[in-house]
């Protein structure tokens, strides 16, 4: 297949690497290094695995965003667009799967079940792994268009062949970052209490 190519940034992976180094050798520096628009990481992130619901179908990020290299916008396009990401529709995997079989029984049995649901015109029942409470107010758009990556938030999601909930999605965790750009030349955030409550 002919897919635009989408490489993990070189200032993220370097990121990430420090950060795994990091939480081997239990270092306790507050901050990553800054992504291309300055916008500072801190090593604030916590894996919590326990929340990786099933989902209808097997879908795999890291068969789709890692070994094909599809890049996070082809599907979840409203990200840097809009408040809220979308999670893609039927008729986007249809693109590929009208045509793409699965590479083991097992695959093409998941594919089938996916065709079964465009066929009959229903939406996939999708379980959401992200969500805050009502009572804060989270932009996707102003986040990403600051040059964060998706992955400071959601995690090395390519290598995942099941999404599970990265962050805490603490306020602890959202006030740390906004900190440390405080003052940001290009980006500043705040942490009045009105920017996340509103
Ligand atoms: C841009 C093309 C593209 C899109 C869009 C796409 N896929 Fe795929 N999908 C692939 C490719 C390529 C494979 C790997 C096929 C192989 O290795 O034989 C794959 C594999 C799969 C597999 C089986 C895993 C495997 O290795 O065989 C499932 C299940 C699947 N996709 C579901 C989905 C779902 C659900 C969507 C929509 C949310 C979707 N795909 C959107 C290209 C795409
Ligand atoms: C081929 C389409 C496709 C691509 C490419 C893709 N995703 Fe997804 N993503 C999905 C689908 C379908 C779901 C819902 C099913 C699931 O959770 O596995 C999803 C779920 C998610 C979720 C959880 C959403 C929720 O409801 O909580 C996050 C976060 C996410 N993707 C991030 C990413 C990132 C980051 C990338 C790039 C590294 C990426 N995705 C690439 C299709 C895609
Ligand atoms: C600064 C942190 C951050 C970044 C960067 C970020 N996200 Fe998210 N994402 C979140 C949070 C927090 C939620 C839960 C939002 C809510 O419940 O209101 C979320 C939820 C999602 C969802 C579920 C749908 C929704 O909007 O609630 C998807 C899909 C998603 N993110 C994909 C992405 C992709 C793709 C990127 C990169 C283009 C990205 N995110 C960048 C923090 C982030
Ligand atoms: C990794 C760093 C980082 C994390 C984590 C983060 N933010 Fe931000 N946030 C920023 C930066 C930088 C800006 C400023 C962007 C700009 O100036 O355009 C910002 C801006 C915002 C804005 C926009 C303010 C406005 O006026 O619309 C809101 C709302 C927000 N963040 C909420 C949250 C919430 C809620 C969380 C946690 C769920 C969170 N952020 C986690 C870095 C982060
Ligand atoms: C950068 C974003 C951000 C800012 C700034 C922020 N909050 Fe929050 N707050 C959150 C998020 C996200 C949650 C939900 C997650 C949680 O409960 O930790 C939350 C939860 C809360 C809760 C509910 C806690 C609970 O146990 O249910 C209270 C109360 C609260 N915030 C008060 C405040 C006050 C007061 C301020 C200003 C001093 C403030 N917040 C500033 C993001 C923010």
């Amino acid at each position: 297949m002919n897919l635009t190519r989408s490489r993990l940034h070189p200032t993220l992976r370097a990121w990430a690497a420090a950060a795994a180094l990091c939480a081997a050798a239990g270092c306790g520096a507050p901050h990553g290094p800054a992504t291309p628009t300055g916008v500072t990481v801190p090593y604030s992130a916590h894996g919590s695995p326990g929340s990786a619901p099933v989902q209808p179908i097997d879908f795999r990020h890291d068969i789709h965003a890692g070994k094909n290299q599809i890049p996070c916008l082809y599907c979840h396009y409203y990200a840097d667009r809009s408040p809220v990401a979308n999670v893609p529709a039927v008729s986007v995997c249809m693109n590929c799967h009208k045509f793409v079989n699965g590479s083991t029984p097992e695959f093409e049995q998941q594919i089938e079940v996916l065709r079964g649901y465009a066929a009959r015109g229903e939406p996939v029942p999708w379980i959401s792994v992200y969500r805050l409470p009502d009572h804060a107010y989270f932009n996707h758009k102003r986040h990403v268009r600051a040059g964060l990556p998706c992955q400071a938030c959601h995690g090395p999601v390519e290598t995942m062949p099941r999404i599970y909930q990265y962050a805490s999605l603490k306020m602890g965790w959202c006030v740390r970052c906004h900190k440390a750009n405080l003052r940001n030349v290009r980006f500043a955030s705040s942490i009045d209490c009105y920017t996340c409550h509103r």
